[in-house]
């Protein structure tokens, strides 16, 4: 089991003054790339990228993905101001937003985390064009991995094949009793969730969690591929993610998710690295590579200027036309 946790580890301030997320300023135009600055290198651009993967050149693709994805499905990320869940926990009573994903405080008082759980709880959202792109990927077998902080599952209902999914923050497919470690299916909580009530153990009485990672818990086995798949990557996609995580001490201190964060590093240098996010964030704002490109903006409208340039416009549309009716048929 990955010793890891979702701690916090040393602390990266990118805070402004006031305590504000400061977004890092985006060193890069909306459409930037970073060239070796001043070399005869080629600056890598959205344009090239495609090309590879359009013609195969890279058919190991592994994608990293964070809460941005799922905003245009309708459920909101975690730090974008205002509107990112961390900005609307007060009606818990919390210590701190990230209290709601900690053990001490679950047990404390487990309600807001399942209040927040039948918010979130598979069924209420559906994916958006962003999870059949990468539903595309691997129905074209060029989808190595994709690791996804996201807890909505929104992955596995665009059909994703779960071998091909590491997810992180852990899923609410199962639970497990926090007393005698019982596992139970995502159907035998449903119900309590959704009429407010605190699932508990039929055999021993305690309290069910589902099985979403905690601060300090270990992250999922699975999250160990990352040894393999990393260092096999020849394309790392990366999406939606602030690729950062508030830290668990009082102060307004911005902290990697390791490892999470730090495997946006863990490709080799001559592997192209592209983000597409609304923020210039992670190593793309620190110490960016040569072949990075970034794509700043909404990441709708990014990942159908990639679809585009890959001529998997009406591909991609009929697939979510015809996923779509699926779940029509099923309600999901
Ligand atoms: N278009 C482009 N970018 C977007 C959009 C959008 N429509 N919506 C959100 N974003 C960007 C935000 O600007 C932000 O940079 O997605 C990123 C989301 O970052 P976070 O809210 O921090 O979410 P995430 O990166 O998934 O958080 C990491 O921290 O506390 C933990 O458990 C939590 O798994 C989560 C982890
Ligand atoms: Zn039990």
């Amino acid at each position: 089991m990955a010793l890891w946790g979702r701690r916090a580890f040393s602390a990266l301030r990118v805070w402004g003054p006031g305590g504000g997320r400061k977004c890092i300023s985006n060193s890069v135009s909306a459409s930037g790339s970073f060239g070796s600055r001043g070399s005869s290198e080629k600056k890598f651009s959205l344009q090239d990228v495609a090309e590879l993967i359009r013609t195969r050149a890279c058919q190991r693709v592994v994608v990293m993905v964070g809460a941005g994805i799922s905003t245009p499905s309708g459920i909101p990320d975690f730090r974008s101001p205002g509107s990112g869940l961390y900005s609307n926990l007060l009606q818990y009573n919390l210590p701190y937003p990230e209290a709601i994903f900690e053990l001490e405080f679950f047990f404390h008082n487990p309600k807001p985390f399942f209040t927040l759980a039948k918010q979130l709880y598979p069924g209420n959202y559906r994916p958006n064009i962003i999870h059949y792109f990468f539903r595309l990927l691997d129905d074209k077998g060029l989808l190595l991995r994709l690791y996804t902080q996201n807890i909505d599952g929104l992955e596995r209902v665009s059909g994703i094949p779960v071998s091909k999914l590491v997810e992180a923050h852990g899923t609410f497919a199962s639970a497990t009793c926090t007393v005698c470690r019982r596992s139970f299916p995502e159907k035998d909580l449903w119900a309590d969730v959704m009429m407010d009530k605190v699932p508990c153990c039929p055999v021993c009485t305690g309290i069910v969690k589902p099985d979403i990672v905690f601060f300090g818990e270990p992250l999922p086995e699975r999250f160990l591929l990352h040894v393999l798949d990393f260092p096999m990557a020849d394309l790392l996609l990366i999406l939606g993610t602030s690729l950062e995580n508030q830290g668990l001490n009082s102060g307004p201190c911005a902290c990697q998710v390791e490892p999470f964060a730090s495997l946006s590093e863990a490709v080799r240098g001559s592997v192209p690295r592209l983000l597409i996010n609304r923020d210039l964030v992670g190593p793309f704002a620190w110490h960016p590579r040569s072949r990075d490109v970034v794509q700043l903006g909404d990441v709708v409208h990014n990942v159908e200027r990639l679809v585009e340039l890959l001529g998997w416009t009406e591909e991609l549309q009929d697939l979510v036309q015809r996923e779509t009716g699926k779940l029509d048929g099923r309600d999901i």
